[in-house]
């Protein structure tokens, strides 16, 4: 890989501070929009399946012309081909990257016969699967994947986001805390005969994810079922084989090590998504995702949408100072999609030394977080209007509807029109946060005090006054489909990347887990001991030693 300057060594990140400093601060969205009555059209981008506006950002054509400039000298077009290409960009961990290969048609990627015959096994299992659920005399009526991290995030997002295409026979529950209260509340809903488990982790031997597939083999073989009954009700998507084996699973479904556990739910870790949608929506998700890895792979960074969203992202973080980013989905079937971000986008990018292991000077990555709209206005969006930090807001609004309830037509015009509330509930905080409201307004709406309120109507008018020129992203999608989501997916692990290869970090390792996990294994025989007294653990710090004493007793 050619040498490519650091950022922070850039002209370009040079001429961002210097366009920061004389337009990008005080860049006005609302003087913005009345100079350029274009401004929607100029700012926003298609890409395949979605619809992005851009317009409502604090920035402007030279923003992006420098942020365009930035990713060239930072070599991003480089890393990705290098990327798609399987050169070991996972530098610490010494591994490829491919989970690109994992929706490419064949001869398009590396290892591709395995891919797809990999593949082709998992959906020819997961139609079985759906068919049993059928079975007269002996339906299969629950699929329970156990998994944690990228091992259930990313299907577990996805079978809520397509609920409406799902098989309706079949219940989908995802369990993957260690705290046993997860589990048993899905064995208790759950028949051991009708139900198969899936244990979904790349390793095999996650600490959480290995308890409560210990926890489910106990229930079942309590339950009444067999060793062999065992091989049945319970495969596994692992690289790790032999493991599996030894658990007593028999049908595996196997993925390399290049699929990283935040990128995984293209591979067997996806199973429980191709079970509830089938083999036919399963290819439409990875459709949408290939789809998007071309404009990925070939558009120009300047209408490259994962590009721009990444260094918008960069822009927004080292030169705005925004720590945050908040996702708001206006589909209740995305409500895990906030979760799902923050794996994908946090355990990337939350690095704090560059490739060569260098301290960063500047920030990485922001918070993501967020819920569903419109649940969300009723919770925290008062700090996003009036707060004292200002939150970039993305919204994801889906066209058309895919709620059903019967066929009666009077519940069909009531959820088309629910539809309509929810698109204008979205449009309209977009609007609020840019737009505000200003304390003449406020005013002039409420000119008197509540009777017998301890302030006067100018008091009043302060607390009513929305700054506004708060920034928000608005992804359109026509409908939530496989193929849609695939491609909104993939479009935010290219754009995760694209910050990463700004930054010059590893985003593909996730070392910051693994401080913790050691700890815990140190601590567990102590609490198994009944927690000793505080003191007499001289390694512990007192803290440690005083909560381990009081929870042991
Ligand atoms: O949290 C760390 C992590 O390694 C994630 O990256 C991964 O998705 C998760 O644990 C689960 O790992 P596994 O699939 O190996 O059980």
């Amino acid at each position: 890989m050619k040498h490519f300057p650091r950022c922070d060594a850039t002209t370009a990140w040079a001429a961002l501070g210097g366009h920061y400093q004389a337009h990008g601060r005080d860049l006005d969205l609302r003087e913005a929009f009345a100079r350029d009555p274009a401004r929607f059209e100029r700012f926003s981008f298609e890409a395949p399946e979605l619809f992005c506006d851009l317009s409502k950002n604090r920035l402007d054509a030279a923003t992006l012309r420098f942020l365009a400039d930035l990713a060239r000298e930072c070599g991003v077009e480089a890393w990705r081909d290098a990327m798609l290409a399987g050169e070991k960009i996972n530098l610490t961990e010494g591994r490829a990257v491919l989970h690109t290969a994992l929706r490419a048609p064949p001869g398009a990627a590396p290892f591709s016969d395995e891919v797809h015959a990999g593949r082709e096994a998992m959906l020819a299992f997961a139609e079985s699967v759906r068919a049993r659920a059928g079975d007269v005399a002996k339906p299969l009526r629950h699929v329970v994947n156990i998994g944690i991290g990228g091992s259930d995030l990313g299907p577990q997002m996805a079978v809520a986001a397509l609920a409406p295409f799902a098989e309706p026979r079949l219940g989908m529950h995802f369990v993957s805390n260690v705290d046993g209260h997860d589990i048993a509340s899905v064995l208790s809903r759950v028949a051991p005969a009708e139900t198969l488990f899936v244990v979904a982790s790349k390793t095999f031997t996650t600490q959480e994810t290995m308890a409560n597939a210990a926890t489910a083999k106990a229930w079942f073989l309590a339950g009444g079922g067999s060793e062999a009954d065992v091989a049945a009700h319970f495969v596994a998507a692992t690289t790790n084989v032999e493991a599996a084996a030894r658990f007593g699973i028999a049908t595996t479904f196997g993925f390399r090590d290049w699929v990283g556990g935040r990128y995984s739910l293209w591979s067997a870790i996806g199973l429980p998504i191709a079970i509830a949608v089938g083999a036919a929506g399963f290819r439409e998700l990875l459709a949408g995702a290939r789809a998007m890895d071309e404009h990925f792979a070939s558009a120009p960074v300047e209408k490259n949408l994962p590009m721009l969203l990444g260094l918008v992202d960069v822009w927004y973080r080292n030169f705005h100072g925004f720590a945050s980013r908040s996702v708001a989905p206006y589909h209740h079937g995305l409500k895990r999609l906030p979760a799902y971000l923050q794996q994908l986008e946090m355990e990337s990018n939350g690095k704090r030394v560059d490739r060569e292991g260098r301290a960063l000077p500047y920030a990485t990555s922001p918070v993501v977080w967020g819920e569903p709209g419109t649940n969300g206005q009723h919770a925290y969006f008062q700090m996003l209007h009036q707060g004292t930090e200002t939150i970039p807001v993305e919204f994801i609004l889906v066209k058309q509807a895919d709620a059903r309830a019967g066929s009666s037509a009077a519940v069909r015009d009531a959820l088309a029109s629910q539809q309509r509330m929810l698109l204008a509930n979205g449009l309209a905080q977009a609007q609020a946060l840019m737009q505000g409201r200003s304390t003449a307004d406020a005013l002039a709406e409420q000119p008197q005090a509540p009777a017998g309120a301890p302030i006067d109507a100018p008091t009043l008018a302060a607390h009513r006054t929305f700054p506004g020129n708060r920034p928000s992203t608005t992804f359109v999608l026509e409908r939530l489909t496989p193929r849609s989501l695939g491609a909104l997916i993939a479009l935010y692990e290219h754009r995760v990347f694209t910050a990463g290869a700004i930054w010059a970090i590893d985003s593909f390792d996730q070392w910051g887990v693994e401080l913790g996990k050691q700890l815990g294994n140190r601590l567990l025989p102590l609490l198994e001991e009944g927690g000793g007294r505080a003191g007499e653990k001289p390694a512990l710090d007192p803290s440690t030693a005083g909560l381990l004493a009081r929870l042991g007793r």
